[in-house]
């Protein structure tokens, strides 16, 4: 029999229309699991996005998943500000902060989800001490900054030795890729071990992004 595989979808709001932001989140609501929200403050990252406000706008208008993906420096000084705001999952990358598992608890504390990413210039391997308390890993497949990159063909490994590990742990963390995935890209990714796609362009750029959500989905075979 085959090993069946599933994946769930975590539409950018990067790529969203920001004029119309509660119309694209409505759009997508039923069918993703996660919403991605995309925090660049132009110190850790080369752009500036968005903070607070839009987090804690969105948050009375729909109860999906908030996955707040922080691309800043200092995010200890803002996990409580983003988990009062609402979102659910934290990430901050491992660049950023020098006790992770002191982050990590942080935001536990605070009773949200901690994810952890790593640049892909960055050793996977350093985040491998962290993975127990995880219950997100986010691995970057572009530079982390701008929405509509080519995906790198080097985040396949990462992905695999991370799964690697945390079969070996017994962890049932989500494996979340995160950049220039698509439907060309996606099957490898998911072959690699992820268990989440986190996708801008190609949900939002899409005519319907239901159905391109779908389309993922069922690139999980
Ligand atoms: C890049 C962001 C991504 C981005 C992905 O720094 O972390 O979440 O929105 O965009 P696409 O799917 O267009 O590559
Ligand atoms: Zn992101």
């Amino acid at each position: 029999m085959e090993n069946k595989k599933s994946v769930i979808i975590a539409p950018s709001i990067l790529a969203a229309d920001f004029g119309h932001l509660l119309d694209d989140v409505k759009k997508i609501e039923g069918e993703a699991e996660l919403l991605h929200l995309d925090v660049m403050d132009g110190h850790y990252v080369p752009n500036i996005s968005f903070g607070i406000p839009i987090v804690q706008s969105l948050r009375p208008y729909t109860d999906i998943i908030f996955d707040v993906h922080l691309m800043i420096t200092n995010p200890l000084d803002y996990f409580e500000a983003f988990a009062k705001a609402g979102a659910d999952i934290i990430t901050f990358h491992i660049e950023t902060v020098d006790d992770p598992s002191g982050a990590i608890q942080k935001i536990h504390a605070l009773g949200k989800k901690a994810g952890i990413s790593v640049h892909p210039d960055t050793d996977v391997r350093s985040i491998f001490p962290y993975l127990a308390d995880l219950e997100m890993i986010l691995i970057m497949s572009v530079y982390p900054g701008f929405g509509g990159q080519s995906f790198m063909p080097s985040a396949l490994e990462r992905i695999h030795a991370v799964r690697e590990q945390l079969d070996l742990i017994g962890s049932e963390a989500l494996i979340s890729v995160d950049g220039g995935i698509s439907e060309q890209t996606a099957p490898a990714v998911i072959k690699a071990g992820a268990t989440a796609l986190v996708a801008g362009s190609a949900i939002f750029a899409a005519a319907n992004p239901e159905e391109a959500i779908r389309r993922l989905k069922s690139c999980a075979g």
